[in-house]
């Protein structure tokens, strides 16, 4: 594939990197991360392969949801730095050749927001429409509740101004209304403040909350989204928009703006995730299988971002009860690993029993997997979780990078786990040193996936492998095809693929030595996985070097 194209639709095959910068790394000595901190460590990241990083809110907030709940929109977290930490971090990432994305939270904002203080102080305040007011909102529908350890209800009474308010999430979180002009232009300006400060993009929590959950309903509510994706295009044409849309798939094509692919960029695969974790459970392809197979393709220049978890409970909401429990069952079996009824609060080596060759199978998955690949700090190294934090926090932990943790000289932000997940045992210092480790194998996989563009711009195709726990698929783009199979079971297994159109070919192994034939007759080809062994194979006729397939076709 051509370099000047994929380089300019740059986030089709990116390596997203999220993080908090409250636990990634403390700069000053008080036990909260911070930019400085950070910025040190961008050549780390770099190292990493890492595209473009994701941060999590890093705005001023009183904390009651890791940020989540704003009271402005226009500065820094002083407990993370200033403007000019800030600026300075942009700059160094920038120069690493990285881009830098954040979270837009504007379906809410805190209740100690300056906006929520004026809006509540009467029905008659200039910025009450701001918000979601009522007199007597409908009953409550219990599904819609999206924490229901802390809330039971979408809306609260506001004792002083005598009206309910809407919250989506918690009570202290007042939705936003972009029904108002006002706020929907308030929005555009957030958008680009942080462009010009250098930005490409943002993550955009909840959004269809934001777009649904307003007064009066909008006639057209994707008009706000077209509208954002339009006005960050003419400021800065390679941004991005970055969906939490967890919808199912026949709902979810419309986030991209149908057919035109004018509004999310790019939207989290929410559906194939969870597939993915229940293939996983029960060592059986199938799911994750039928899920991309079902999944619509977006539009020209949208993308799919790929998951295996991320800052939140690992939701399995779209799952069936007996699916959900059969998840649970395997990888999260006791009540405290469990939340909000429909997660798990774990992150992915700890359910994986540890196994590191199990682990290595499920990034090697991931990284493979047709779509942009999104990761969560510290699973390059295998952390694990932290079960005494409180709730989601659990998997929020500081980030280890020596064998005393080496996030912070001070009592840390949040508990490191203890045991086989402790910073003694899983740090990036060891694993710099350790050509068997995690980091290593994240590196080459980082590596081979940028060097096949055509896993995430291909057209993919799911095969059957003749097994029930091998997940094989193909992907074909500008004339060259990469071949990729993975072994969801503990047992070796001889898969057969069938590869029309590759007769006669050479499969070149790209993560091992070796090369494997494609049959001149039948196109088909054995293929021997390890116990939860992994392949990825690019084809090319014999007489031509693998590095050179597809090139050949321009
Ligand atoms: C989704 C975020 O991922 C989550 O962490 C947050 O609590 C809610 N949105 C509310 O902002
Ligand atoms: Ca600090």
């Amino acid at each position: 594939m051509r370099l000047t194209y994929t380089s300019d639709v740059w986030w089709k095959n990116a390596v997203v990197y999220c993080l908090d910068v409250e636990t990634f790394k403390d700069g000053n000595g008080d036990g909260i991360g911070d930019f400085r901190g950070l910025t040190q460590q961008i050549d780390y990241l770099a190292g990493l392969g890492v595209t473009c990083l994701w941060l999590m809110p890093f705005f001023p907030t009183p904390n009651k949801d890791d940020g989540y709940d704003i009271t402005d929109f226009y500065s820094i977290d002083p407990r993370l730095g200033t403007l000019g930490d800030f600026v300075e971090f942009m700059r160094t990432a920038h120069d690493r050749g990285m881009r830098v994305i954040a979270d837009l939270v504007v379906n809410h904002t805190s209740d100690q927001h300056p906006w929520f203080k004026e809006s509540r102080k009467s029905k008659s305040s200039p910025l009450r429409d701001w918000y979601v007011w009522s007199d007597k909102p409908e009953p409550d529908d219990p599904s819609k509740v999206v924490f229901p350890d802390k809330e039971d209800s979408l809306w609260e009474w506001d004792n002083r101004s005598k009206q309910y308010y809407l919250h989506s999430f918690y009570k202290h979180q007042p939705d936003l209304n972009v029904a108002n002009p006002e706020v929907r232009d308030e929005i555009t300006r957030i958008l680009g403040f942080w462009m010009e400060l250098g930005l490409s993009g943002f993550r955009v929590d909840a959004v269809p909350f934001l777009i649904e959950n307003v007064d009066p309903k909008l006639p057209d509510p994707h008009e706000f989204l077209q509208d954002m994706r339009a006005f960050m295009t003419r400021r800065k044409g390679g941004s991005i928009l970055l969906g939490e849309v967890n919808v199912p798939y026949e709902d979810l094509v419309q986030y991209f703006g149908d057919g035109l692919g004018d509004q999310v960029t790019m939207c989290f695969d929410f559906i194939s995730m969870q597939k993915a974790w229940l293939s996983l459970a029960r060592q059986n392809a199938g799911p994750l299988a039928d899920a991309l197979r079902e999944r619509p393709k977006p539009p020209k220049d949208g993308q799919w971002a790929m998951f295996l978890r991320n800052h939140d409970e690992l939701t399995l909401d779209k799952l069936t009860d007996e699916e959900r429990q059969e998840v649970f069952d395997a990888f999260g079996p006791e009540k405290d690993m469990q939340i909000f009824g429909r997660g798990l609060r774990r992150r992915l080596p700890t359910m994986l029993g540890g196994d590191l060759r199990r682990v290595k199978m499920a990034y090697s998955l991931l990284f493979s997997l047709p779509g942009t690949p999104v990761i969560f700090y510290g699973e390059e190294i295998g952390m694990g979780e932290n079960l005494d934090e409180e709730g989601r926090l659990a998997v929020r932990v500081p980030m280890q990078w020596t064998r005393d943790g080496g996030f912070s000289p001070a009592e840390p932000v949040r508990e490191v786990p203890e045991g086989s997940f402790a910073p003694d045992r899983v740090n990036v210092a060891d694993q710099k040193r350790d050509t068997a480790s995690l980091l290593r194998w994240f590196q080459l996989l980082i590596e081979r996936y940028r060097e096949c563009p055509e896993l995430a711009w291909g057209t993919y195709t799911v095969l059957d492998a003749g097994h029930h726990a091998v997940f094989a698929h193909r992907c074909d783009a500008d004339g060259a095809t990469v071949v990729v199979a993975h072994n969801l079971c503990d047992t070796a297994v001889d898969a057969e693929l069938e590869l029309p159109g590759l007769e006669g070919q050479q499969l070149t192994d790209l993560l091992v030595d070796g090369t494997l034939d494609v049959s001149a007759d039948d196109a088909k080809v054995k293929l021997p996985l390890e116990p939860h062994g992994c392949r990825w194979l690019r084809a090319s006729p014999p007489e031509i070097a693998p590095e050179d397939a597809g090139v050949m076709s321009q």
